[in-house]
């Protein structure tokens, strides 16, 4: 037994959409587990406030304002992260933009399009960038896809959303398979109903309270905090992980067994 195994010293991270909410808490906790990390977000000053945060408590992180949707933004996230801390090692592909909240047959097709930019296309580009970095290395390395109890169950009037969920655990057991041979395992984390601005704005457009919702939503009857996802991402982040690819791995107070 080896109990160092979720020590992430020595190893640089790149979390995306880590202004807020779950990139956030997993920025700082892979930091706070020893990792650099690099604290990626399209807003700069939430992005920037994270890494500071990081380094007041000791770790070491560097912000840099990324839009993932947008190819040659991504690419620089790679490169400036391979300038600041000279390496690559794991990634939480994270952000993401809330659901549509039309039925199909009313779907704006901007919005759609917007969405699957954002919440699919964007991991494709994450792992593009990130693994040719890490295939340059010749080391191993761990990429963590965020998905959703949406990647597995859908939910009406969110086409784009849950399809752009379900793509990305197409996307994630691709990756599994095409860079397992390479030393580079790819894993899913799906969240359920978690606490954080994207959640909060879901309940004030639909006038509902977490007491309404959560029951629905959580065998726990409440919603899961951010830092309850992040450990899932850490540990696939860390070596404690090493024989685990391809995985999709809920964190959703047991909505899923109902
Ligand atoms: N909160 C939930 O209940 C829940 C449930 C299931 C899955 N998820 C997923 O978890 C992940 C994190 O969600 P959250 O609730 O913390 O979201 P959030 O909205 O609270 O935070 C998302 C962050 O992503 C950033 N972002 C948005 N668009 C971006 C872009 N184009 N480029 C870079 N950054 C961008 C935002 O600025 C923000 O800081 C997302 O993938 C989301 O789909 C959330």
């Amino acid at each position: 037994m080896n109990p160092d195994l979720m020590n992430l010293s020595g190893k640089v991270a790149i979390v995306t959409g880590a202004g807020v909410g779950m990139g956030a808490a997993t920025a700082r906790l892979l930091a706070a587990r020893g990792a650099s990390v690099v604290v990626s977000d399209i807003n700069p000053d939430t992005a920037t406030a994270t890494a500071e945060l990081i380094r007041s408590a000791g770790g070491k992180a560097h912000a840099v304002r990324t839009d993932v949707a947008d190819e040659a933004q991504v690419e620089a996230l790679v490169a400036q992260t391979v300038a600041t801390f000279g390496r690559l090692d794991c990634a939480v592909n994270n952000a993401a933009i809330t659901p549509d909240n039309l039925p199909i047959h009313e779907a704006d097709m901007a919005v759609f399009d917007r969405v699957l930019n954002v919440d699919l296309r964007s991991v494709m580009l994450c792992m593009k960038y990130e693994i040719r970095q890490i295939l340059s290395q010749g080391s191993s390395g761990s990429i963590v896809n965020i998905g959703s109890v949406s990647s597995v169950r859908p939910q009406p009037n969110n086409a784009a959303y849950v399809a752009a969920k379900h793509g990305v655990i197409g996307l994630t057991k691709t990756g599994s398979l095409e860079y397992a041979g390479r030393g580079i395992r790819v894993n899913a984390v799906m969240p359920g109903a978690i606490d954080t601005p994207m959640l909060r704005g879901a309940l004030e457009t639909t006038g509902n309270t977490e007491a309404d919702f959560a029951p629905a939503l959580s065998l726990f009857n409440r919603f899961g905090k951010p830092e309850e996802v992040a450990e899932a991402s850490a540990w696939l982040c860390s070596d404690a992980a090493s024989y685990v690819t391809g995985h999709s791995l809920a964190v959703e107070g047991g909505y899923l067994t109902r």
